[in-house]
């Protein structure tokens, strides 16, 4: 076997996970992040955890209002993934930007994109500092379901968003 990077590594596992990790702005409005370093941590209690980097603007909001959704995105946001993923949320609103329409959970502040297949609302439980990104790991208050919508992967590493049939 070739030795490489872990970041290399993860063109032989595609297709990866993707997520739209939503956090709340000071305005009210929801600041979305491409996320595809995330996974279920623990069923009971139900807890998840992902990994964003340092600097990240959705670090900042979710450090800071400790809640948190996470939205597996429906197909239709196949570009929007890519645009979220290569901006960030501290100079560009990203919703309004790339068009991303959104809508109310029950009992939740932060709104999440209306072609989402899953999602998991959260509260921040703690954060470890892992490198160059911190591990937000979080317990799960709600977990929602839409299954007339097909959910994305990342293909080639992280470089193409696509459904798992159609890649
Ligand atoms: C397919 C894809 C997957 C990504 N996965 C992650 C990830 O797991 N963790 C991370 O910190 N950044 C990841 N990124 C990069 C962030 O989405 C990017 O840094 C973004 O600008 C953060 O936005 P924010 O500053 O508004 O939070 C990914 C980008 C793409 C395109």
């Amino acid at each position: 076997m070739k030795t490489l990077s872990l970041l290399d590594a993860t063109t032989f596992t595609s297709p990866n996970p993707v997520s739209l990790v939503c956090s709340l702005t000071p305005s009210g409005g929801t600041n979305l992040a491409t996320i595809s370093w995330w996974t279920c941590l623990s069923l009971k209690p139900q807890v998840i955890g992902f990994a964003s980097m340092k600097t990240s603007y959705t670090g900042e909001l979710v450090r800071a209002g400790k809640q948190v959704v996470l939205t597996i995105p429906g197909q239709a946001l196949a570009r929007q993934v890519m645009q979220c993923g290569c901006s960030t949320g501290r100079e560009t609103d990203k919703a309004s930007e790339f068009a991303i329409e959104l809508k109310k959970l029950p009992d939740c502040d932060i709104a999440i994109p209306v072609h989402t297949v899953v999602a998991i609302q959260c509260t921040l439980k703690e954060f470890v500092d892992v490198g160059d990104h911190y591990f937000y790991i979080c317990d799960v208050k709600q977990v929602y379901a839409d299954d007339t919508e097909t959910p994305l992967f990342a293909w080639q590493g992280y470089s193409r968003i696509a459904p798992a049939r159609e890649a």
